[in-house]
């Protein structure tokens, strides 16, 4: 039986299990599932280049699960009212191909992106962390600055956006946490101080969100936004100063900030993948001076992560709603009896 869970399925969901709490789950499940990569069959996402953007179908599975997310990317959609990004997702049994669940995955890809990139700070930043740079405070700013407060004792956020109303609705959204909000006037602003910097701004093309001369040793950056052929937002020049890990090298070569890099530059300043963090398997920071880069891009293992949390938490909480989009019979080869006789008229 395939379950459905809505977006008000997802904030009971959340509401009954606490956001903190799902975070901390989210990041075990993380990193059970990075630990276990080589049990994963991977692809790079399945693009299609659109006028205005771009539209993706993201599979990944293993011995007992299929995942996939359908999501697009179109950067020039909030001036019409619509979000950026929006997606679906699907988590089937990989013993008889069934789909278990069918989901909600707009407010789930906030989530999950911002769990991976706590889970990478929490790999790469310095210990004690405070205080933190948001730069773009978009759809995903609000997640990003949740879940990394799960990883490090984040009690200062210095906030940019292009727009001003954005600012404002992030100011709204997070007073109440608790957290002292700093409105900076330009993302050069948003850095001083803060050794956690999470860019995530969807203007098309290569950007300059952040200027080399701006980043400071000793930083973390979590590049968000440079996640498709042709769009990034960090400067050439604080790759070539940083320690660069990624989600799957195959995938985040064609679409994140390192297509900046030839291959033999991408030889030296990509130490690895996540995976290899998790597993200890490549060192990650290694002095107080070094420049540390998460070039994140998204990938289909991250889905995959929050599907099977939220089927668990689903069954123990007994929410969705099992639909009948796929058929039950007592014969199974009698599928046009699911017409009820029309098929006559
Ligand atoms: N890596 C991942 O896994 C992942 C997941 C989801 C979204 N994304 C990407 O993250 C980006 C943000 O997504 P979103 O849903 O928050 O989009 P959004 O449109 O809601 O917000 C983006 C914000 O960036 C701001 N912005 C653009 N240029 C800027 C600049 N130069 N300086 C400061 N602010 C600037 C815009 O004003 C806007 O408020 C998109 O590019 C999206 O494709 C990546």
């Amino acid at each position: 039986m395939t379950k459905i869970i809505t977006i008000p399925d997802l904030e009971q969901l959340i509401a009954q299990h606490g956001m903190q709490t799902f975070y901390r789950d989210l990041l075990r499940y993380l990193k059970e599932d990075f630990a276990r990569w080589d049990k994963f069959h991977k692809i790079p996402r399945i693009a299609a280049h659109v006028p205005n953007g771009i539209i993706e179908l993201m599979p990944i599975w293993d011995d007992r699960y299929y995942s996939y997310k359908y999501v697009n990317g179109h950067p020039n959609n909030t001036a019409s009212g619509h979000l950026t990004v929006v997606a679906l997702g699907c988590l089937a049994d990989i013993a008889t191909g069934y789909p278990l669940l069918l989901s909600e995955m707009t407010v789930l890809t906030g989530i999950r992106t911002a769990a991976t990139s706590a889970l990478a700070s929490d790999l790469l930043a310095k210990h004690g962390v405070t205080t933190m740079a948001v730069i773009g405070t978009g759809a995903q700013s609000e997640f990003q600055v949740l879940a990394h407060r799960v990883v490090r004792p984040i009690d200062t956020i210095r906030y940019f956006d292009l727009d001003p109303h954005t600012m404002l609705r992030f100011k709204k959204n997070m007073e109440g946490t608790g957290l002292h909000l700093i409105e900076c006037r330009s993302a050069e602003e948003t850095l001083i101080g803060s050794e956690i910097i999470v860019v995530t701004t969807a203007a098309p093309g290569h950007q300059e969100v952040v200027k080399d001369t701006w980043v400071k040793p000793g930083v973390h950056i979590n590049g968000i936004g440079g996640d498709s052929p042709g769009k990034t937002e960090l400067a050439l020049a604080i790759l070539k100063r940083s320690k660069i890990f990624v989600e799957f090298m195959p995938q985040t070569q064609i679409e994140g900030e390192i297509q900046q890099l030839t291959p033999q530059e991408r030889a030296v300043h990509v130490r690895g993948e996540l995976w290899e963090l998790v597993t200890h398997q490549k060192k990650g920071r290694e002095t107080d001076a070094d420049i540390t880069l998460y070039d994140s891009v998204g990938f289909a293992l991250e889905d995959y992560s929050v599907l099977r949390l939220v089927r668990d938490l689903s069954q123990i909480y007994n929410i969705g709603t099992v639909l009948p989009i796929i058929p039950e019979l007592s014969d199974p080869k009698n599928l046009i009896s699911l017409l009820g006789g029309h098929h006559l008229s």
